[in-house]
């Protein structure tokens, strides 16, 4: 029997102490120890060393495109870059009920190709049955196994040889060679350690689904991040149907392509054209709509911002932000007042992104703004105008990326007009069914939007 010990894990980095410190030398994060028993080396079986092969010339290795497997969803082959490469390991990370196991579910059954085995350490079978049945009818064979025992777990990967293999969640799965509890440092390093040497033996591609933190990193150490080659983060907001997969990391594709998804009753429905469900049309113009044509990696989509500005009821004027960055509210509502004379410091601002998405692109800037002064003054913007521009702290509109691909996707959803940065460089291909307009500072693109007819 082997003698216990204790070891002091870093749950940032996985960096290993014998004693507690204040701070971890390896990532220099602060209370980051946590103790954990741990059975001394000496209870792992001696691994066989196996002859290493000699060291190969580049030029002479042979460049085998190795075949993906087809998910059969197109979000996913696209933010995977075109399909899972054999012998893989994804980890899907999202927070709790944001459904990384129903997607993960999904794609299990709907892969007629090959047989796959869905690994539950948190779900009975009969919940999973449950849960399939609402997801409609697989197309595929689809083994199900409910077991936290990571021995027991490639007893039946063993058996079953599948071609892909999904563990719900590596939080949940427990190594016999560690005395510590699941969901410890040391047990989540060791079960995904052991099942990407299961991947990259076989061939078969694994896919780890890992909870997130209250910070929002994936819980576990960061090596979980460095030793798997891609992660996915799965990522919306609760009170919203629509959820957005992207990939933070890699190995076989570009980290640039998101999925767009929506919650429905019978699971997650590929969202196919964004553009169409995150702008509404209404019967009579509204004050305080503006739209934006953004980027969000590759995909160009149109979304509505919408705004409300009131007189602040109490002394201190409020600012909320529901899906764009506070501080960048802050720093739009400063030029506006300091550049272009609107006076909004003593206004309540309460700014929303339709659908519960989050908007990182700078470009948003100006329907932001666009949005915030037709609130303010009342007066709506025209349901056929879109803009795409950044502010800058001076109050001038600065170029953005991907500009034509931005304003085809306008065109395309019937846009009229498109207000972009004076600077903007638009490919010279002579465009006739979108008006291109250019402003140059934020007070111009007052007088386009609200100038009388
Ligand atoms: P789940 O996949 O269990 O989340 P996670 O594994 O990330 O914790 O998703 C749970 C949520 O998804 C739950 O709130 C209900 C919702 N849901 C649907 O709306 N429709 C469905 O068909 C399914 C299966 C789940
Ligand atoms: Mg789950």
């Amino acid at each position: 029997m082997a003698k216990t010990k204790t070891t002091y894990f870093c749950r940032n980095c996985g960096a290993e102490s014998p004693k507690w410190i204040g701070r971890c030398p390896s990532c220099a994060e602060w209370n980051t120890y946590v103790e954990e028993v741990v059975t001394g080396k000496t209870g792992r079986p001696a691994t066989k060393r196996k002859s290493s092969a000699p060291p190969v010339l580049v030029s002479e290795i042979k460049a085998e495109e190795q075949p993906r497997v087809n998910t059969h969803s197109t979000e996913l082959n696209r933010v995977l870059g075109g399909g899972i490469v054999p012998g893989s390991v994804i980890l899907i990370g999202g927070e709790p009920g944001i459904g990384k196991s129903t997607l993960a579910l999904q794609i299990a059954l709907q892969m007629p190709q090959i047989t796959t085995l869905y690994i539950s350490g948190e779900e009975s079978s009969s919940q999973i049955k449950l849960r399939a049945d609402r997801l409609g009818p697989g197309k595929g064979k689809c083994y199900i196994l409910c077991e936290t025992n990571l021995e027991a777990v490639f007893e039946q990967l063993e058996k079953v040889g599948p071609g892909l293999a999904i563990v719900d969640s590596i939080q949940t799965m427990q190594s016999d060679l560690l005395d510590s509890p699941a969901g410890s440092v040391s047990q989540i390093k060791e079960c995904a350690a052991a099942l990407l040497r299961y991947a990259k033996e076989t061939g078969t591609p694994v896919a780890l689904i890992g909870h997130i933190t209250k910070e929002g990193g994936l819980a576990g150490p960061k090596v979980l991040e460095h030793i798997v080659d891609v992660v996915l983060q799965f990522e919306g907001d609760h009170n919203h149907l629509y959820r957005v997969l992207r990939a933070s990391k890699n190995r076989f594709g570009s980290t640039s392509d998101l999925g767009l998804y929506e919650m429905n009753e019978s699971g997650l429905a590929e969202v196919k054209n964004p553009s169409e469900i995150l702008i509404s049309r209404h019967e009579d113009d509204m004050s305080g709509i503006a739209i934006s044509a953004m980027v969000d990696g590759h995909r160009p989509f149109l979304i509505e911002m919408q705004a409300l500005v009131s007189t602040a009821a109490y002394g201190t004027p409020q600012r909320s932000s529901t899906g764009f960055d506070l501080r960048r509210l802050s720093m739009l509502l400063a030029v506006l007042e300091k550049r272009a004379g609107f006076r909004l410091s003593a206004k309540d601002v309460f700014l929303n992104v339709a659908g519960g998405l989050r908007v990182t692109d700078p470009a948003a800037d100006l329907a932001v703004i666009a949005a915030i002064l037709s609130s303010d003054t009342d007066l709506p913007v025209r349901q056929d105008i879109c803009l795409a521009g950044e502010v800058g702290l001076s109050g001038e509109i600065r170029p953005v990326s991907r500009l034509d691909q931005r304003i085809t996707e306008a065109a395309k959803m019937g846009f009229k007009k498109i207000i972009i940065s004076s600077a903007g460089k638009v490919s010279p291909a002579g465009r006739n069914d979108i008006d291109i307009v250019r402003a140059g500072k934020v007070e111009q693109v007052f007088r386009m939007l609200f100038r009388r007819k």
